[in-house]
């Protein structure tokens, strides 16, 4: 029996931040706020009014996503249930751990989402058709 990772494995993580006067500061660290190594760091920015990205699920790459500015929801779903975790505080971040399908919408305008991932940047890596998703999911492959 195989290991599939359902939306409750996806966490907001609470970072440090450090106010003052002279502007906030906050910041992410392996192990600590991130339970992968850091291989790959991407950011979505730019997302014109009622875009959505990411649309897929990862076979093997987890992620981790800040919204360095503004606010946009992130759907995580894993063929049997869905939720929507809204970031909008750049000391916040959503863990999603592989398996997941993954979309991003509802982005405020000026809206940075940075991106920490497992993994380096492979294709194959990607599911982008859902029913071929849920097949996987059901058949325990994801
Ligand atoms: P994609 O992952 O499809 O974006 P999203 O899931 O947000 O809709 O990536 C869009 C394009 O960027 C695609 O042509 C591949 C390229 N890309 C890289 O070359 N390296 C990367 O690390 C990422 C995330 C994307």
């Amino acid at each position: 029996m195989s290991f599939k990772m359902s939306i409750d494995d996806c966490k907001i993580v609470s970072l440090p931040k450090f106010l003052d006067a002279r502007g906030n500061l906050s910041f992410v660290q392996n192990t600590t706020h991130i339970p992968f190594s850091i291989k790959r760091v991407y950011w979505v920015y730019d997302v014109p009014g009622g875009e959505c990205r990411g649309g897929h699920a990862y076979i093997q790459n987890e992620e981790f996503i800040i919204a360095l500015s503004g606010s946009m929801d992130v759907v995580v779903d894993d063929g049997e249930q869905k939720k929507t975790c809204s970031l909008n505080r750049s000391y916040f971040g959503l863990y999603i751990p592989k398996g997941l399908w993954r979309e991003m919408n509802n982005f405020s305008t000026n809206a940075v989402a940075l991106e920490l991932a497992s993994t380096e940047y492979n294709p194959s890596d990607y599911v982008t058709n859902y029913n071929e998703f849920l097949k996987l999911k059901k058949d325990g492959k994801i």
